[in-house]
């Protein structure tokens, strides 16, 4: 047992393919600058969470759980954790924090764990308190960077992506992602749903081609695209859309919602010159632009 380990773990934000991901089909995800912290050290005779996010704390205890059951460990620590953003902005803040735990509690158990190990325990950890989703935060929290995923984890594809100018905006409300989810499988007519999912599945696939070339405009177009296929599924808001709209109109090569829908943030690719005037054009709508840059390191060993 090691005295003391600190781990950090980014946050992420979904490029394209958001929902459809939960329906056994692809989509892409970077990871962001945006880290969450979990120190472990020894504290004989007890198992502690200090947690200032509240919502964290449930996702720290699964995954001791989780971690318990399958290595047969005692107890005999405290978890402390910060985070470097608000759990408000559907960033990721909650798989971050598990994936961390994970990690700390390896290392200072001295029990060897893979990256797949990794994100099979914390995958069961979400599925354990929230019941539904794909894992895609999940693998963004493990292995960082910009990833083609599949449902699961059946396909995790680092692509290499080197750089992704990118603008991110928070609508100023918090939407919860089991409750979007589960509202679109009882609103939407099966058919619909799987008519949309096919076509943004096509999306993802011609996107992951033009991102690997570099081709901005065209990558751009294909976010539009997603957008209008979410908005039809009813997942937007009206401060998205206005914010996504702005964004273009001030030269953004496109934009789109990031996550459930229902709030959260929008995301969109920039000129890397035109960037100041499409933060301002997002915030003139109402937007508030949050400063984190994507392709991130995944789960690490701070000390
Ligand atoms: O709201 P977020 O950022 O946690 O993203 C949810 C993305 C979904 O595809 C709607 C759900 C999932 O688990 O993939």
């Amino acid at each position: 047992m090691k005295e003391q380990v600190e781990v950090s773990a980014p946050g992420k934000l979904m490029l394209l393919g958001d929902h459809a991901v939960v329906y056994n089909r692809p989509c892409i995800v970077t990871a962001v600058s945006a880290r969450v912290w979990v120190m472990i050290e020894k504290k004989p005779g007890h198992v502690a969470i200090e947690a200032p996010q509240v919502k964290n704390v449930r996702f720290v205890e699964e995954a001791i759980s989780v971690f318990k059951r399958k290595y047969r460990v005692g107890d005999g620590f405290i978890i402390k954790t910060k985070s470097d953003f608000s759990c408000r902005y559907g960033l990721g803040s909650s798989s971050a924090v598990a994936i961390a735990t994970l990690l700390s509690l390896s290392r200072f158990f001295k029990q060897a764990m893979s990256l797949r190990e990794i994100f099979n325990l914390g995958y069961q950890t979400t599925l354990n308190i929230q019941g539904i989703g794909s894992g895609f935060d999940i693998a963004a929290a493990v292995y960082g960077k910009t990833i083609y995923f599949l449902t699961g984890g059946k396909v995790i594809e680092p692509l290499g992506v080197s750089h992704l100018p990118l603008v991110v905006g928070y609508s100023g409300v918090k939407a919860d992602t089991a409750t979007m989810v589960k509202n679109l499988r009882l609103n939407t007519p099966h058919g619909k749903l799987t008519a949309i999912f096919d076509s943004i599945q096509e999306i993802v696939e011609r996107a992951k081609t033009e991102l690997l070339k570099g081709n901005w405009e065209k990558t751009g177009e294909l976010m539009n695209e997603n957008h209008r296929l979410l908005s039809e599924l009813g997942v937007s808001t009206n401060r998205l859309d206005k914010m996504c709209q702005a964004a273009r109109e001030a030269g953004a090569y496109g934009a789109k919602l990031s996550g459930a829908g229902g709030g959260d943030c929008m995301i969109a690719l920039v000129p890397e010159v035109g960037r100041e005037k499409i933060e301002r054009a997002i915030e003139r709508v109402g937007g508030v632009v949050i400063k984190v840059s994507p392709n991130a390191e995944g789960v690490r060993i701070e000390s």
